[in-house]
């Protein structure tokens, strides 16, 4: 029991980090004050650049790009080429052909696809992707293992046997999902490193709405957005009566996630078995916060059965010292370590007992 326990918390504490290049592509017809074809792409969930034919722009959106484009003005001529030439006109004969195809004369559509490529830059390996979704429901994907399309729903067929048959653009798909994509993305994790490449450390903190509702451990601040959350009991995952909020993109370009746990049936003596652990891909030390009724930040005047009366003060400078931790480890832990191999699962754990 207890090897498989360290086992599962060695196998949560790989360093390997998966970055990703997403390009998305909506094209539209009849929507008032929608251009008809917007793009944009995104490195690791970070937008890195955004395009709209109407408008006429096409815009870096991150410091290090407007440095490649200055460098190679032929990098930024392929994206004004398809966000103003090849992506408009493409979606344009596409919306057209599935109107006619699903005998829909007017009204209002919407195409979209996402495509792109994961890598890991641990074993080197590399996924493409491409989807389409019409009229907001998957239409149709391509498999890079058998170069073939596949229907999503039956409407879907027709396309799917019509684009089977053009071996060109496939060739090109291939190409662009298996060599062109993963060269853009190794590029811009170059180029753009400081930015791209970094690790923040949420600030995490227990939250709950009223004295019935679940605890809500909540992560705000993350870079990437690679990072698991998870609630234990006795030191082991549970899954029971846990709920994963998804991971949310913050303004200022770092990442939020909650994961609620609904404490129902669980007596007051138990809460202290149960914690909150945050990993951050490629981040060697999790975070770790306690169950602990003192840390949690509520909105209801807090009850005079409590043993200990805490003000908001007090639990605002609880906060305040979970963070300082969690950075002064997080410093530490980046000072001593370039680049680091995979640890013995050591943990950053915070005890938040302002009784004692
Ligand atoms: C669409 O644009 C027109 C003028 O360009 C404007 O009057 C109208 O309010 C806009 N509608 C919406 C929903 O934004
Ligand atoms: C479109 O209309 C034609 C003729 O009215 C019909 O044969 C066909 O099944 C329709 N297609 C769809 C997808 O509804
Ligand atoms: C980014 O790349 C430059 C040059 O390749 C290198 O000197 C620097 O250490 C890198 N920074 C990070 C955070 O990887
Ligand atoms: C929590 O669990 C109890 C039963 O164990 C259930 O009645 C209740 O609806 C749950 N609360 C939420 C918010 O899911």
């Amino acid at each position: 029991m207890k090897t498989l326990f360290l086992l599962l918390l060695f196998c949560h504490v790989s360093s390997a980090v998966k970055h990703s290049l997403k390009i998305f592509r909506t094209g539209s017809s009849g929507v008032p004050n929608l251009s008809e074809f917007v793009g944009s792409l995104e490195v690791d969930g970070s937008l890195v650049g955004y395009c709209d034919s109407n408008k006429n722009i096409v815009e870096p959106k991150q410091d290090w790009v407007k440095k490649i484009i200055e460098d190679d003005p032929q990098h930024f001529q392929w994206y004004t080429q398809e966000c103003f030439q090849s992506g408009p006109n493409i979606f344009k004969v596409w919306i057209n052909n599935l109107k006619q195809h699903l005998n829909q004369s007017g009204g209002v559509h919407i195409l979209q696809d996402i495509s792109g490529c994961e890598w890991d830059d641990e074993t080197g390996e590399v996924n493409g992707f491409n989807q389409f979704g019409y009229d907001g429901e998957d239409f149709i994907s391509f498999d890079l293992q058998t170069l073939t399309w596949i229907a999503l729903k039956p409407q879907a067929v027709t396309t799917k046997l019509k684009w089977d048959s053009e071996e060109a653009r496939i060739k090109v798909k291939e190409i662009d999902l298996t060599k062109i994509f993963p060269g853009l993305l190794k590029k811009y994790l170059v180029f753009g490193n400081s930015s791209l490449q970094r690790k923040d450390l949420p600030s995490v903190s227990l939250l709950q709405k009223t004295p019935s509702s679940p605890v809500s451990c909540h992560a705000t601040g993350f870079y990437p957005d690679s990072a698991l959350m998870f609630w234990r009991k006795d030191g082991e995952e549970i899954h029971e009566d846990v709920d994963h909020g998804e991971i949310l993109p913050n303004h200022d370009g770092s990442f939020q996630m909650s994961v609620d746990l609904n404490l129902s049936s669980v007596t007051p003596e138990d809460w202290r078995r149960y914690d909150c652990v945050f990993q951050l891909s490629g981040v060697k030390n999790n975070i770790v916060i306690k169950l602990d009724k003192a840390v949690i930040r509520t909105n209801w005047e807090k009850s005079s059965d409590m043993t200990v009366p805490i003000t908001a003060a007090a639990v605002v400078l609880v906060l305040i010292f979970i963070t300082a931790v969690g950075l002064m480890a997080y410093k530490k832990k980046k000072a001593k370590c370039p680049p680091s191999p995979p640890d013995d699962g050591s943990e950053l754990s915070e005890k938040l007992n302002p009784e004692t």
